[in-house]
């Protein structure tokens, strides 16, 4: 048994489902070739919202998690789209009246075009551009809104943006990825409190403001025990799951958590890797079944993140957590093993207040393209009808009792 009013849902992000966002660096990179294919119409989820959200609320869902494109809200540096915000605005609304709970991110991922050619989160003015942002659509639609996301797994975003360069703008460096991590927490601090004041300012209630942080147990592989793994394993604990937090454990008033696999960190090319080692040769085998990006589930892993956040004393939401299967029985697997280490760490006295499974629909999974397949609800893209997939029914009677 899960606790009462616990929240049931799935998530989405704008890029990855709206379609035509042609404003941002994510399409500039698709058009340059440097995606497996380009997003396009995505799912047509931009016009297709309140059908989507209807066949959540068939499959006894109470929350949902979206994001706002934000270069379709300030398509032009300072400027707002009025359209734009009037179409979050009748997406909270249907939200709303099918009794689901909106779950908001103001940053998925992508920028406006001249953000991005500004310098984007390299430039020391990035945290107040987005500030602007965020009081611009806390003002906008906070009324009917309580759980805000300000920035979405800022560390993923550092590590392909600015050193693995798979994503936009495609830099591999150490420095930049450093400053631009300190910027994104800059920016997180002070969406924070902009959005905060809005509400004291207009006497709205409750508030929930915090990020969604990607959280990922490392471990030694046991083919290369030795002390030199052991720390690289302990850095990149330090560093990618506890630093962002540790920074602003003052301004989260829950936590965002998403969780999707372990790391087997191994050191066999040490001295190319580095100190933080590598992440292992999947040949070593540590996994029986592997989905189709070639992640293992390890769903201890968790209950032994959730573990983590226990000393901060805040409520959890598991903002994101799913797998792109051919199978789909393997997706009700998943999801079943996962919920049973949720309710362990819950009988282990972490408070979680949500469970939002990746993602409601199939989507453009960024420089993979279509064809890794998360959705609850299967899409078929030549023309864009929708079927709910049976994990989905299935994992619809587990939030219709709110028990597994
Ligand atoms: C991201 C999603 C992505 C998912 C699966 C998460 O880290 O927030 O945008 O689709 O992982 O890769």
């Amino acid at each position: 048994m899960f606790p009462e009013r616990f929240l049931w849902g799935a998530a989405t992000s704008s890029h990855q489902v709206e379609g035509r966002n042609t404003n941002n660096d994510w399409w500039l990179w698709e058009k340059q070739g440097r995606t497996k294919e380009p997003s396009g119409e995505a799912v047509r989820h931009f016009e297709l919202f309140d059908e989507d959200f209807r066949l959540a609320a068939a499959l006894h869902h109470n929350a949902h998690r979206f994001s706002i494109e934000w270069s379709r809200i300030e398509s032009q540096e300072g400027v707002f789209d009025d359209q734009a915000i009037q179409h979050y605005r009748e997406v909270v609304q249907s939200l709303r009246r099918k009794s689901l709970e909106p779950i908001v991110t103001l940053h998925h991922f992508t920028n406006p075009l001249w953000f991005y050619e500004k310098g984007g989160w390299l430039h020391k003015e990035a945290p107040g551009w987005f500030a602007r942002y965020a009081a611009k659509m806390a003002e906008e639609l906070g009324k009917d809104v309580v759980y805000w996301i300000t920035v979405n797994e800022p560390l993923v975003l550092v590590y392909h943006s600015y050193l693995t360069g798979l994503w936009p703008p495609g830099k591999k460096s150490a420095a930049q990825s450093w400053q631009v991590t300190r910027n994104l927490i800059q920016a997180h601090k002070a969406a924070y409190q902009v959005i905060h004041e809005v509400y004291r300012r207009n006497s709205w209630p409750a508030i929930k403001v915090s990020i969604a942080k990607n959280l990922r147990p490392f471990q030694v592989c046991p083919k290369t025990n030795n002390w030199m793994c052991r720390l690289s394993v302990f850095l990149r604990h330090r560093l990618f799951n506890l630093y962002f937090l540790e920074k602003i454990r003052e301004q989260m008033d829950f936590i965002g958590a998403n969780y999707y696999e372990r790391e087997i960190v191994s050191n066999d090319k040490a001295l190319a890797y580095g100190p933080f080692g590598g992440k292992c040769n999947t040949a070593h085998g540590h996994d029986d079944h592997v989905n189709i990006l070639g992640w293992g589930s390890s769903p201890e892993g968790l209950y032994e993140s959730l573990l983590w956040l226990k000393k901060y004393g805040k409520p959890v939401l598991i903002a994101e957590n799913g797998t792109c299967e051919e199978d789909d029985t393997y997706r009700l697997q998943f999801i079943k093993t996962h919920l049973e280490q949720l309710e362990r760490a819950i009988g282990g006295g972490v408070p979680v207040i949500g469970y939002l499974y990746w993602s409601l629909l199939d989507n453009f999974e960024w420089h993979h393209g279509f064809g890794p397949r998360f959705g609850l609800i299967e899409v078929d893209y030549s023309n864009f009808k929708r079927t709910p997939r049976p994990s989905a029914r299935q994992f619809g009677e587990i939030c219709k009792n709110n028990r597994l």
